[in-house]
């Protein structure tokens, strides 16, 4: 180990900076939030600083260092661009045995600032010894997406209930299993998810009847997106990689899975049109089990567990067994593979609304409302609608849409092997059956679909996309 990693206490002590530009900025910023009351040595100050020296904000000497500059700070920093000056800086700061950091030049630092992630009370210092900084920010960032912004308030809520804990639970040891079992289970999750009241409820039942070892088990309906692993989102990918069960759907697709926890059990309870693996109270029951043996279950399914995903349901069965849960949701098909097919859903100039529709409808159509879905200026997207796209064009049409009211098919959405074909309303039927079109599948109706055709091969892709162009 190169440096001994400490957390120094600023509050009210005097830091010296050296330099009046943007980097010496950007370190007085951090020092201000750790409470230090900075003195800036420069001729000069950049705009920002001028504005902070204008708000109270730092004291400013305007002229060059002088040695003395150094005297009673807890620390120093020489942020100029003239080596010279910064060499100067560090020879006074460590003759005088105050710890000192040249910014960029490590070899005259007596102390290395590191990247940090701030959850206050939580901090999160990563260094690589001056090594490389851009490899340290990098880490920071994949922290930052494993630690999220609630951790700070998980800090403090934990912080307010040591006093009564201690008192309430005075082995140590059994306290210690106690908040294992807190930040390890629903309570952590609660809070982590924003629902402060029910971690309270659930905080103080633990605390009245504390459980010998098992911890409380917990449902997360995870929306897993439309099926590129890029559009998880932070909080989906840190409780799939932290379950201990992963009851996933069909629809999820594997590089998806490949990100859960490696010895996590994995449980498929996948349907497809028509066959269901798994029938959904046979599901629903499942996840009460699993829970109730003291399980973190994540319910990853496609899309958003919302919308056409029976996630209601499931949450009715936890509910009433009294099974803590919590909703995580995902982009629905329809926004990925709008985003993804160059299908703007609203563009102001072709549609006021869009529809989101369950497709699967009986083959008469009698179970839609077709002369409300069959309007101008409005954008209809039909989720499971492959099967009954005969019905979907012809009920449209006699409900007053032209039949040349252009119309796309989006194959596999956001994925590789994404497919994006448009047609007209009246030709729809003929071309899923032409060009074999399989589920997941959605079909877009209106308007809009003809901006797709004007930006065909102008647009940029995204990542994914490109993959799937290979
Ligand atoms: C049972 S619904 C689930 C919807 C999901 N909860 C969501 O929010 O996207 C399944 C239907 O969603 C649509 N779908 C889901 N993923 C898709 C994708 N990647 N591309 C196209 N359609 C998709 C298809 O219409 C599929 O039949």
């Amino acid at each position: 180990m190169n440096h001994l990693p400490i957390f120094l206490n600023m509050h009210g002590a005097h830091a010296v900076v050296v330099g009046g530009g943007e980097v010496a900025l950007r370190k007085i910023r951090i020092l201000r939030e750790a409470g230090a009351q900075v003195t800036v040595i420069a001729p000069e100050l950049c705009a920002g600083l001028s504005a902070l020296k204008e708000a109270g904000g730092i004291a400013h000497v305007a002229r060059s260092f002088d040695p003395l500059d150094v005297a009673g700070a807890r620390i120093v920093i020489a942020a100029t661009s003239n080596g010279r000056v910064n060499k100067h800086v560090s020879e006074a700061a460590t003759a005088a045995h105050i710890p000192v950091n040249v910014v960029d030049h490590p070899a005259l630092c007596t102390f290395i600032m590191p990247s940090i992630i701030d959850r206050s009370p939580v901090l999160v210092a990563v260094s690589s010894g001056g090594a490389s900084p851009v490899l340290a920010r990098l880490l920071r960032v994949r922290l930052e997406t494993m630690i999220g912004s609630a951790y700070g308030q998980l800090a403090h809520f934990m912080a307010r209930r040591r006093t009564q804990v201690r008192q309430h639970i005075p082995r140590p040891d059994a306290r210690r299993r106690f908040w294992e079992r807190i930040l390890q289970g629903p309570v952590a999750e609660l809070l982590l998810g924003g629902r402060t009241e029910e971690a309270e409820g659930l905080f103080a039942q633990e605390l009245a009847s504390p459980r010998a070892d098992d911890t409380l088990g917990l449902v997360s309906l995870v929306g897993a997106g439309p099926g590129d692993p890029d559009l998880l989102t932070l909080r989906a990918l840190r409780l799939m990689q932290e379950a201990d069960v992963i009851v996933y759907d069909r629809l999820v697709a594997p590089p998806i899975l490949a990100l859960c926890r490696k010895d996590a059990e994995r449980i498929d309870v996948g349907k497809s049109a028509g066959r269901h693996a798994v029938p959904q109270e046979n599901i629903n029951q499942l996840l009460v089990d699993l829970a109730a043996a003291g399980k973190r279950v994540v319910r990853l399914k496609g899309g958003d567990p919302f919308v056409f995903g029976r996630g209601g349901e499931e949450i009715d069965t936890l509910v009433e067994a009294g099974i803590p849960f919590q909703v995580v949701p995902g982009i629905t098909a329809a926004l990925g593979c709008a985003a993804y097919g160059d299908l703007p859903l609203t563009h102001r100039e072709y549609a006021q609304s869009c529809v989101f529709v369950a497709g699967h409808c009986q083959n008469d159509g009698s179970s839609v409302n077709w002369a409300a879905l069959a309007q101008p200026h409005q954008t209809l997207v039909f989720y499971m609608g492959v099967a009954a796209v005969a019905t979907i064009s012809r009920e449209l049409i006699r409900h007053g849409l032209p039949p040349t009211t252009p119309a796309a098919l989006v194959e596999r959405g956001t994925t590789p092997q994404q497919r994006v074909l448009t047609s007209t309303l009246s030709d729809l039927p003929d071309v899923v059956s032409r060009q074999s079109i399989t589920p997941p599948t959605l079909v877009i109706i209106g308007e809009v679909v003809r901006l797709h055709d004007r930006w065909a091969g102008r647009t940029h892709a995204s990542a994914s996309a490109l993959r799937a162009a290979g």
